[in-house]
């Protein structure tokens, strides 16, 4: 039987692959020549993609178990709360538009207690985000700010409470709530208890009067116990794809539908308390928790660089700022933000970075202006482009600039393209990039992915982005940096926006798809160069790539049969001295369609196998429908 180990992400086979001598029957040659290196391999090749769609983050990375936690209404009410009535209590709660902790913040839920008793409590509940995830023996830090209209409202309960028992699971009292707007911190301390996400918050009182609330939150333990942090299981997911970037924040997001909408990054910053929250272009209000320090955190913690993607004038419903003048205002906020980034403690924006309790600058190589400039009308990219280059330049000669689609004007540094196919496209493309012109400018695929399989892709959509990558790869002295999107999706009914995302999850569990798998065997064995490579009589839909770590002389062959047959394959490494032993990492399925999900999460994972008997020439057979990653050892 395998046994679970690598990361917890990969099983080890017990049983070992044994290469065969090299006369055996075999279709396909590959040779590979390991010190014969044909071009450099991007070290930043794999990174992240991800943006406020499918709750990627408020219900979802962003560790916030209070959904709706500024207390937004619809003609439905007050959305995702509920008043609590206990017994003979009386209450009853509404908007109220005159009071509020902040001027971001400038409203408020009004609890008016008719009638209520230490045991018979009247309030108001949250659902959570589909749920609220408990464990045992665990403390989930939480606030409120509130005030009360007389002190006689006495001491407001706050309880986790399982919704099918109706029972409190863990309790916390805040007391001294006065005329005055504050902040009440709590915390709430599971026992023994099963793992479960069938729960509420409630937050009631025992007397007569009112009570105001607004900015109700509760965390679990964060990743790097983050205050205002990011789910642990998520984080862990995300680590192991070895990501050497993180586009941020978006996609349609930063856009926004209208002008108005955009990520307006100075919105997103300092206290939750100045954070108005906004529109997601993807149809629901964004609390901005994940602002732009908490996007830079995140880099920090996975050690990837920030590709910060500034807002440059165009909207998705045809809105545009003409270049020039009106576009200045924009430009000298595009320039704020790279100074709250990279500044100082002595430039103004980096001494709001600092308040914000972060001293250090961050390192930033690439800035994207915009996003997929192609679909404005108004033609109006190119002097948009040419306005924030030139700004950015000026002050940042050492920064690299991305546009977002084919210039005519001028060379960009680095150009971002997307492609959203079916798997049939990606085999046909994966050579894509072969003939590409090397002296235009630099390539970043910012966003790609096969799209097949709903929620999460599946094994043949993972056999899509498998052969495109081997394309990533063998092309990576042009192409800087590939991401997938998009990233992440709540599997809940109504958590997508958009099919075929690369991790799944609800409240409190998570997956990876085939897809991710594949993501994760490409980045972990990446390499510094390509390697001079011939393959010979190949069946259809075999793609493969030849890199080597030239520190730890080990090769790395990626090997995508996509075909329904196994390919037996004979591996030639002329000249070259292979150890006997080498690493074998395969994800392999009976057909196209098998995939995981939520509650079949290990369905496919990728299986280690010893391959015993590696010489200059051996053979290895690929089953169909397989990924794997061969690591040669070198003397
Ligand atoms: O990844 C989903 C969307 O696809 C992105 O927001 C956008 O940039 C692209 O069109």
């Amino acid at each position: 039987m395998p046994k679970k180990t690598f990361a917890s992400l990969v099983t080890i086979a017990i049983f070992a692959v044994c290469a065969v001598p090299a006369f055996a029957q075999v279709s396909a040659t590959l040779t590979i020549h390991p010190d014969q290196p044909i071009s450099a391999v991007s070290p930043t090749l794999y990174g992240l993609m991800t943006e406020e769609i499918n709750y990627s983050y408020d219900g979802g990375l962003y560790a916030e178990m209070v959904r709706n936690r500024t207390f937004r209404g619809d003609w439905s009410g007050i959305l995702y709360w509920y008043l609590v009535e206990n017994g003979n209590a009386r209450a009853k709660m509404e908007i109220d538009k005159s009071t509020g902790p902040s001027s971001a913040l400038p409203t408020s839920l009004k609890i008016d207690i008719e009638q209520a008793d230490a045991r018979d409590q009247a309030g108001a509940l949250n659902q959570g985000w589909w749920g609220m995830a408990l464990h045992h023996d665990t403390e989930y830090k939480g606030s409120f700010y509130a005030k009360a209209d007389s002190a006689n409202i006495g001491p407001v309960t706050v309880s986790l409470v399982n919704d099918d028992s109706g029972k409190a699971i863990a309790t916390a009292t805040v007391s001294g709530i006065g005329a005055d707007w504050k902040q009440f911190p709590f915390a709430l301390k599971t026992g023994a208890m099963e793992p479960s996400s069938s729960n509420h918050l409630v937050i009631s009182a025992g007397h007569e009067g009112t009570l105001w609330l607004q900015l109700v939150s509760l965390f679990p333990p964060t990743y790097h116990n983050r205050a205002n942090g990011n789910r642990v299981d998520l984080m862990d997911k995300l680590a192991a794809m070895h990501p050497a970037f993180l586009r941020l924040p978006g996609g349609n997001y930063l856009e926004g539908d209208h002008i108005k909408e955009r990520f307006e990054w100075k919105k997103t910053i300092g206290p939750l308390v100045n954070r108005p929250t906004h529109r997601s272009p993807w149809n629901y209000q964004s609390s901005d928790g994940m602002g732009l320090l908490e996007f830079l955190e995140w880099c920090e913690d996975l050690r990837m660089q920030p590709v910060l993607a500034v807002y440059a004038g165009y909207s998705l419903a045809q809105e545009h700022v003409n270049p020039g003048a009106d576009l200045e205002p924009y430009v000298q906020d595009a320039l704020d933000e790279l100074e709250y980034v990279t500044g100082g403690p002595d430039t103004k924006w980096g001494a709001e970075r600092v308040k914000d309790g972060h001293p250090a600058p961050f390192k930033l190589t690439y800035v994207e202006i915009g996003n997929e400039d192609n679909f404005d009308k108004s033609g109006s990219y190119e002097d948009r482009y040419a306005q924030f280059y030139k700004a950015i330049k000026a002050k940042y000669p050492g920064l690299q600039l991305i546009a977002t689609m084919p210039l005519k004007n001028m060379k960009p540094d680095v150009q971002d393209d997307h492609y959203y196919v079916r798997a049939t496209q990606n085999f046909a493309d994966a050579t894509h990039y072969d003939k590409a012109d090397r002296s235009g400018p630099k390539i970043f695929v910012g966003e790609w992915a096969t799209r097949e399989g709903t929620p999460t892709p599946n094994m043949g959509a993972a056999l899509g982005d498998a052969a495109w990558m081997t394309g990533l790869e063998r092309n990576s002295d042009l192409i800087v940096m590939a991401s997938y999107a998009p990233l992440l999706v709540n599997v809940n009914p109504g958590g997508m926006q958009w099919e075929t995302d690369l991790i799944g999850y609800n409240a409190i569990k998570s997956y990876g798809s085939p897809s991710y798998y594949a993501q994760v065997m490409f980045a972990s064995w990446l390499g510094d160069h390509t390697v001079a490579s011939k393959l010979e009589n190949a069946g259809a839909k075999l793609f493969y790539s030849a890199t080597i770590n030239t520190q730890k002389r080990q090769l790395y062959l990626k090997l995508v049969n996509a075909s329904s047959d196994p390919q037996p394959m004979q591996i030639a490494l002329p000249g070259a001295l292979p150890k006997a032993m080498a690493k074998l990492v395969r994800l392999s399925a009976p057909d196209t369609q098998t995939t995981n999900s939520i509650d079949d999460p290990n369905r496919l994972v990728p299986v280690e196998w010893p391959v015993h008997d590696v010489s200059s020439r051996f053979s290895l057979t690929l089953p169909g429908y397989s990924i794997q990653v061969l690591q040669i050892d070198l003397e």
